[in-house]
């Protein structure tokens, strides 16, 4: 099966209690054994981590740019102003799809910005935890 890394940023690790109206009332725990279950149909083997610190953030996207492996990317408040985040997604060798559970889009005007969209490969944002499913068919089918 081949290895992709589903990473999380700050404050996801509350899912379920966080503004359950934004983001649902599915835990960290429901959203990563629906991003292993997805991956075990499609032949993936997914590495689930969740971290609030942008330096093990930035050690887990090397540690993917060295392995050639695909990253799912959830940066959470990360998305709109860690330029640290940038700089490391830049040094990828392998498809990085930037997903979010709510739409940022269509929420306060300082989530309007992602300063990692263009160093993903693409961007999937809205549909809840289904955006995760999304993200990994892409990765599975070549498309991400
Ligand atoms: C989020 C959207 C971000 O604006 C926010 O800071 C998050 C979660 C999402 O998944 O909808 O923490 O990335």
């Amino acid at each position: 099966m081949r290895p992709v890394y589903v990473l999380n940023g700050p404050n996801l690790g509350r899912l379920g209690t966080r503004e359950p109206d934004v983001y649902g009332a599915e835990t960290f725990a429901d959203l990563a054994e629906l991003c292993r279950e997805t991956g075990r149909a499609l032949g993936l083997s997914v590495d689930v981590r969740q971290t609030n610190d942008e330096a093990e953030m930035l050690g887990w996207l090397y540690e993917a740019a060295d392995g050639r492996i695909p990253v799912v990317l959830n940066p959470a408040a990360f998305t709109h102003y860690s330029y640290a985040l940038r700089d490391a997604i830049a040094q990828r060798t392998a498809p990085l799809v930037e997903v979010h559970i709510s739409n940022p889009a269509a929420r306060e005007e300082f989530r309007h910005t992602s300063v990692v969209a263009a160093v993903a490969t693409g961007t999937i944002a809205g549909f809840g935890l289904r955006s995760y499913v999304l993200a990994l068919q892409a990765i599975a089918d070549g498309t991400g």
